[in-house]
């Protein structure tokens, strides 16, 4: 009997009833085991009685573990650094967001975003930043209504779009006006700021409770957002709270407030600034130099007496908490999270903006706070884009533009961003008042698209360059596989562009392709290479599942008869120039 459970236990899977028909068989009587014949039909039968039962539960299993593996290989939306760029990885490849930000109260009624979805995607976007909020989630505390978060999903997966939830909770443009009514009632519980000597109606992050419950309720929604699609990967990121800060004072001052900012700066902070020195932000570090590089201290002694302190102050504790909102989601579901932040001109006393975002001057203490969140992100409504992209790519941190302008200027800083920084997406304000297919934006959108895949090649490779040209800045310089291209605005027959935007890529030794209006290339061989370079033949075109369909071949007059690589500025335009050296 022994032996027997032992050979049997051996083929695995085994079952009751198969332990059942082997006890039957053996108390039959020893004797029969003497008759080797019956012996073995009977271990045979029991071998094949096993095999069939066991075989859809192998079968499962089998099926289990490749679901399994299939969602090791492709996995949750994650950032990837590859190569030059930190790129956000759905199902195994890099997606650039062409997305939108919807008006704050659009996505609170599925009904009303019905008939917004159709003119989203009819506008090329792939993605959207739909608000939601903690009100709507948590009604009532501890029970949670999911029923948004679900029609929301619905609707864009059957719109073929993403989803970037922004996370309303405990604050929203320095306010707060998002947390449920049993938060905004309960002032003891979830304590406010006092601004001035005036307690007034906005939470203060030194509230753990109230920290608690908003990290509470992030947590249930990014486990049901798991559930409902951790497998089909609509909603790609999460992005927590808005626009974070004290408006109208340097910092809160509440006592509790007051009394962590007469304690000592935290360790974790003084040593991420000892240990990143060389790379922090430079603001941060004049006034951290300007007041003796202290390593230990109170926050005006490390930072100085002035209105800056505050602002870290604030920093660290805005950070401090949403770190804590985005760990509790986190473990969750992990996908991206960010911070967004209402920015500021560098001489503006903190408190007309709100002291304490992530500024790209604090970006460093929000950094030290914690590693919740995976980014920080520009809403850039000010006239210097590229600037402000530049601030916030920087030292490891990826460009994401969450709030920006659409039309003409949002379809010509789109190509800066994704072309220039390597930016992650790039989505327009309050898109569904301008959504149409005859938006601007929706066409670079259109013609971006198109090249997607390439594009995000290019940008791991570094081997891409975006532009914007006006009046004011004529011209641009690239060197890109031993060629200079110089570009200027495109002119013809007494016409000419005031203003240009586009990207090129370098595809090939001798190819470029290139997307955009109102410009023109003119190649020089780098000197040291003794080569001059001439153009081949230059082809206006599309991608078509990642293959290039030529249209016209453009020369004559659209070449400058051989001499230039032109986009005219009737409309965007991709096209590939091939180039021969001699
Ligand atoms: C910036 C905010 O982040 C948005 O939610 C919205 O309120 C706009 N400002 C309005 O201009």
């Amino acid at each position: 009997m022994t032996e027997e459970r032992l050979g049997i236990s051996e083929i695995g899977g085994g079952t009751a009833i198969f332990w059942t028909e082997l006890e039957l068989w053996a108390g039959e009587g020893r004797s029969t085991q003497r008759n080797n014949l019956r012996y073995l039909c009977a271990k045979l039968r029991i071998h094949m009685r096993n095999l069939l039962f066991t075989l859809p539960i192998l079968m499962s299993f089998l099926c289990l573990e490749t679901a399994v593996l299939s969602a090791q290989t492709t996995g949750a939306p994650h950032l990837e650094k590859r190569g030059a760029a930190t790129q956000l990885i759905l199902d195994g490849k890099p997606f650039l967001m062409l997305s939108g930000e919807l008006h704050n109260s659009s996505s609170s009624n599925l009904e009303y975003m019905k008939p917004i979805w159709p003119r989203l995607k009819a506008m090329s976007l792939n993605s959207v930043v739909t608000p939601l909020s903690w009100e709507l989630i948590e009604p009532k505390e501890g029970s949670y209504d999911f029923a948004l978060v679900d029609g929301l999903i619905e609707q864009a997966r059957d719109s073929q779009q993403k989803i970037v939830f922004l996370w309303l909770a405990s604050w929203k443009n320095g306010l707060s006006s998002y947390e449920p009514v049993w938060v905004k009632q309960d002032t003891k519980r979830f304590p406010r700021m006092v601004l001035h000597s005036n307690p007034v109606e906005i939470l203060s992050p030194q509230g753990a409770a109230t920290e608690e419950a908003d990290a509470r309720a992030f947590a249930a929604l990014m486990k049901h957002i798991k559930v409902a699609d951790g497998s089909e990967h609509t909603v790609v990121m999460m992005q927590i709270e808005n626009e974070v800060g004290v408006l109208g004072d340097s910092r809160d001052h509440s006592e509790a407030a007051n009394k962590a900012f007469a304690s000592a700066v935290p360790a974790e902070l003084t040593a991420y600034l000892k240990a990143h020195r060389e790379t922090l932000y430079p603001d941060l570090k004049d006034w951290w130099d300007a007041n003796g590089n202290k390593t230990a201290g109170t926050w005006t002694e490390v930072f100085g007496d002035s209105e800056r302190a505050d602002e870290i102050f604030m920093a660290w504790h805005y950070a401090r908490y949403i770190h804590a909102v985005a760990k509790a989601g986190k473990a969750e579901y992990d996908i991206p999270m960010y911070a967004n932040t209402w920015l500021m001109g560098d001489t503006t006393p903190p408190g007309e903006y709100p002291s304490g975002g992530a500024e790209p001057r604090v970006m460093d203490v929000w950094r030290a706070a914690g590693p919740g969140l995976d980014f920080y992100s520009p809403d850039i409504y000010a006239p210097n884009f590229t600037e402000w992209s530049r601030r916030y790519h920087r030292d490891g941190n990826p460009l994401y533009v969450p709030e920006t302008r659409g039309g003409e200027l949002g379809a010509a800083n789109v190509f800066y961003a994704l072309g220039e920084e390597a930016g992650l997406g790039f989505s327009a304000w309050a898109i569904d008042s301008e959504a149409s297919d005859t938006n601007p934006l929706g066409q670079s959108y259109k013609a971006i698209a198109g090249v997607a895949p390439l594009l995000a090649e290019a940008q791991s490779k570094g081997d891409v360059h975006g532009f914007l040209l006006d009046n004011n800045r004529r011209t641009a310089n690239f060197t890109m596989n031993g060629v200079t291209l110089h570009l200027s605005l495109d002119k013809s027959f007494g016409s000419a562009a005031t203003s240009a935007f586009g990207l090129i890529m370098a595809t090939g030794k001798n190819e470029f392709v290139g997307v955009g209006k109102g410009f023109r290339v003119t190649f020089v061989a780098r000197a040291d290479g003794g080569q001059q370079v001439g153009i081949a033949g230059v082809d206006e075109g599309t991608y078509e599942d990642g293959k290039w369909v030529a249209g016209r071949r453009l020369n004559g007059d659209e070449n400058e008869q051989g001499v230039a690589w032109r986009f005219d500025s009737k409309q965007v335009r991709t096209e590939k120039v091939e180039l021969y050296r001699f």
